[in-house]
Parts: C-alpha cells; sequence; structure tokens
C-alpha cells in the first residue's frame, strides 16, 4: 500500500525523535520513499546521518548546503509528496505551523505542502494540557491537518501525564489507513448539506435550530481525504475550517436558498448526503421593516411548508446514492424506516436525542444507520470525526 509513496518525515527538537528513527524502518520497510527534514534542534536529539543512511537520501535542514550553495526548494518538496508526517512534532514546531512563522526548512516545507499533513505531538504534560497548544493543535485540525494523539505515559521529565509521542507502530498505522483509503472516491462528486437553515422573520429575527454543522463538515472533510469532490451547502454555521480545492463550500441562509443551490447540483454529483437540519416550516411574510412591540400583547406568526431537500431531489435520483439523517426522540427506527421510504433514501443515519452522546452542538454521535435493503447497523458512541468514517465506509460498502 505504501509501495513507492513519496513521504516528507519531519523530525524536531524532542527526545522521541529516536523514535522516529523506527518510524522510519517501518515506512521504507513497506516500500515508501521518505525524505527526512530536520529542524536544527532535532540534530541535537538524532544526527542527521542515522536519518540518512536508513532513508537513502540526504537529510534536509537548511535552506541550502553551506560549502556547495545548493538550494533545497520547500516548494518541489511540496508537489513531490503524497504525504507530510511531522513526528515528533513539538510545542514549539506546533505553534510555528498554526500560525505560520517559517524560521526554518522543516516549517517552510509545511507551508508550501500540496498534500495532506499528519503530526504525532510530543511534549511534556504541562506543555501539552497549556490552553495556547491545545489553540494551536485546534488551529492546525480546523487547517485539515491529521493529528496522531500523544497517549499517558512515562515522559523524558519523569513525570507521568499525557504527552508521550504515539508508538512508531501506531504512527504507521494511521499512514497506511490514511494510504488505504486515499484516493478510494477519486472521480467521485459527493453532495453534502449542512448545519441549520435560518427562516426570517423580519431583518433581525429568524426561525432557526441548534444544528451546528459538525457532522456535514466532518463527512466533507473525509469525502475530501479520499479524493472526492464534494459540494457542501451550509446553512449559517460558526465553522472556519479550511478545506482543499476539492471542496466546494456554498453558504446560503435558509432552506429555500439550500433547496435551490443544491438543485443546480445534484445532477452532477454521485452520491448526496443530506446531513443539514433543514427547518420545515417558514413564515409566510418576510417583514422588510423591524416588527414594532407597539402595544400588542399577542403576535401570530404564519407559517407555510418549505420544500423537503432530501425527498424532492432523491424522487428522480437515477441511480444516485443517496443519504439522509434522522434526529429522533422517540421511535427512532419506526420514523427512520419511514423516512427511509418516503424520501426514497438508500441510507438513513439515526440518532437519538435521548442518547446524551449524540444530538445538536455536541462533538460526538451514535448511530445506527438503516438501509432500504433492510439492513441495521448500530455503532457505539464515537467523536464526530470516526461517525463520518463510518458513514462513508457503510455507504460505499467497504
Ligand atoms: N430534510 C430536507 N429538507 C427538509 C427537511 C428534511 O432535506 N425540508 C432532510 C434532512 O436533511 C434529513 C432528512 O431529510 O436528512 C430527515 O430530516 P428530519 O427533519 O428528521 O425529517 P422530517 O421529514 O422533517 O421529519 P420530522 O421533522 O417530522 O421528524
Amino acid at each position: 500500500m505504501l509501495k513507492d509513496k513519496h513521504i516528507v518525515l519531519g523530525i524536531t527538537g524532542g527526545i522521541a525523535a529516536y523514535k522516529s528513527v523506527i518510524l522510519l524502518r517501518l515506512l521504507k520497510k513497506a516500500g515508501a520513499d521518505v525524505q527526512v527534514v530536520m529542524t536544527p534542534s532535532a540534530k541535537e536529539f538524532v544526527t542527521p546521518v542515522t536519518f540518512a543512511s536508513l532513508s537513502g537520501r540526504p537529510v534536509v535542514s537548511e535552506f541550502f548546503t553551506a560549502n556547495t550553495g545548493e538550494w533545497h526548494s520547500h516548494v518541489d518538496l511540496g508537489i513531490w509528496a503524497d504525504l507530510m508526517i511531522v513526528a515528533p512534532a513539538t510545542a514549539s514546531t506546533i505553534g510555528k505551523m498554526a500560525n505560520g512563522i517559517a524560521d526554518n526548512m522543516l516549517v517552510t516545507t509545511y507551508l508550501s505542502a500540496k498534500e495532506p499533513v499528519m503530526i504525532a505531538p510530543a511534549m511534556d504534560l504541562d506543555m501539552m494540557n497549556h490552553p495556547s497548544t491545545e489553540r494551536n493543535i485546534q488551529t492546525l485540525e480546523n487547517d485539515g491537518v491529521i493529528v496522531v494523539n500523544p497517549r499517558e505515559g512515562e515522559l523524558a521529565s519523569g513525570l507521568v501525564g499525557k504527552g508521550r509521542m504515539a508508538e512508531p507502530e501506531e504512527i504507521f498505522k494511521a499512514v497506511s489507513d490514511f494510504f488505504a483509503v486515499y484516493n478510494q472516491l477519486k472521480g467521485k462528486r459527493v453532495l453534502v448539506t449542512a448545519g441549520p437553515t435560518y427562516e426570517n422573520i423580519d431583518p433581525v429575527r429568524f426561525i432557526g435550530n441548534y444544528s451546528s454543522g459538525k457532522m456535514g463538515f466532518e463527512l466533507a472533510a473525509e469525502l475530501e481525504k479520499r479524493g472526492a469532490e464534494v459540494i457542501l451547502i451550509a446553512g449559517p454555521v460558526s465553522i472556519s475550517k479550511k478545506f482543499g480545492d476539492k471542496i466546494k463550500r456554498i453558504d446560503v441562509v435558509s432552506a429555500v436558498e439550500m433547496y435551490e443551490e443544491a438543485k443546480k447540483y445534484f445532477p452532477e454529483v454521485d452520491i448526496a448526503i443530506f446531513a443539514a437540519a433543514v427547518a420545515d416550516y417558514r413564515p409566510e411574510r418576510h417583514e422588510e421593516e423591524k416588527i414594532k412591540r407597539e402595544n400588542k400583547e399577542e403576535l401570530s406568526l404564519r407559517l407555510v411548508r418549505n420544500p423537503d431537500i432530501a425527498a424532492s431531489l432523491s424522487k428522480d435520483k437515477d441511480g444516485r446514492l443517496t443519504v439522509g439523517f434522522a434526529l429522533e426522540t422517540d421511535n427512532g427506527i419506526e420514523n427512520a424506516k419511514r423516512k427511509l421510504q418516503s424520501k426514497n433514501l438508500d441510507w438513513v443515519v439515526l440518532n437519538s436525542m435521548r442518547d446524551k452522546e449524540a444530538g445538536f452542538m455536541k462533538d460526538t454521535n451514535k448511530i445506527t444507520m438503516l438501509s432500504n435493503l433492510g439492513e441495521e447497523i448500530s455503532f457505539p458512541a464515537k467523536s464526530k470525526r470516526e461517525v463520518a468514517k463510518d458513514i462513508i465506509d457503510v455507504i460505499i460498502g467497504k
């Protein structure tokens, strides 16, 4: 799977650098071509000679070789690589990567990277728990970086806690998992709706719901990772996630706008995943001016039905795979089966508001997937990122 894959292995100045020697061996044994890039302080921990001999390539560390003047192009490395791994990734390098501080070859290579990037943080527990580290890792995750989480355990300081770099075998597994699904959906186009819709009452008020959009955005990110082209139609969400070129994000406000955009792109896609919490009704009138309280004791709003995006597009789906969600409080399976039929969907992802791990504004979800062929697959509670992987694995029949 890793045969002839081009990997940039970035080494930073942490004691865990010695473990990266083993990681390099594992990558090489699996047939990958690895170019090691070291920060100046990494060389204090393990010598470049070790990495050069094991990789079969001179280590890149400076912008140019002093005695020959040969220039090392971080841009070329970015074009050459299929994946960049930074292991160990120290607090300092993570901070630089998150903030674009390009004062060494490794961070410059990261900033020029066209390929996906993975980091394996390694640091002492207090540094790991510092709000700035947490913030920087979050920023990198939002920027699409894959994080191989550190483990609890004995640290170089003698303290015990979280910050120990994942073992080389574990990082290697993350790399293999990455390449296993990489390009799995190449050539496929997928439409994803996400987030809530806001239905305007007047210029300052709306009817909305608590959907955060996280599930839909995780689906889009996972689809992109697998090589699909994604049309992500998002209602009003506060997610500033940066996607690569393969995701086209279209921001909309109301259900009607979401419907218009989805209708436009549906004919071009192979798969459509309707993850948005679309408002079923909208005010019949959208007042142009703010409604004043005046002396009114009561105010009535007349609501009219919104289009059902999933149902209306799936009606004539012509071989496209369509997937809907059902967030239920009661009779989940029964309601999900009904939605599967009435909306002509291939799969419905059911989550229950009664599960504390599921629902709006959460980072986790607990789902059961039901198909129009009668399949029923339940999963334990997981992060929305993991749930996105499960959903995609199931619908593409992996
Ligand atoms: N959906 C949609 N357009 C709508 C309403 C729902 O595309 N106007 C989609 C959702 O994105 C989801 C599925 O249909 O994939 C089910 O949504 P849900 O709100 O649970 O279903 P409803 O049909 O509105 O049923 P109810 O609100 O009565 O439970």
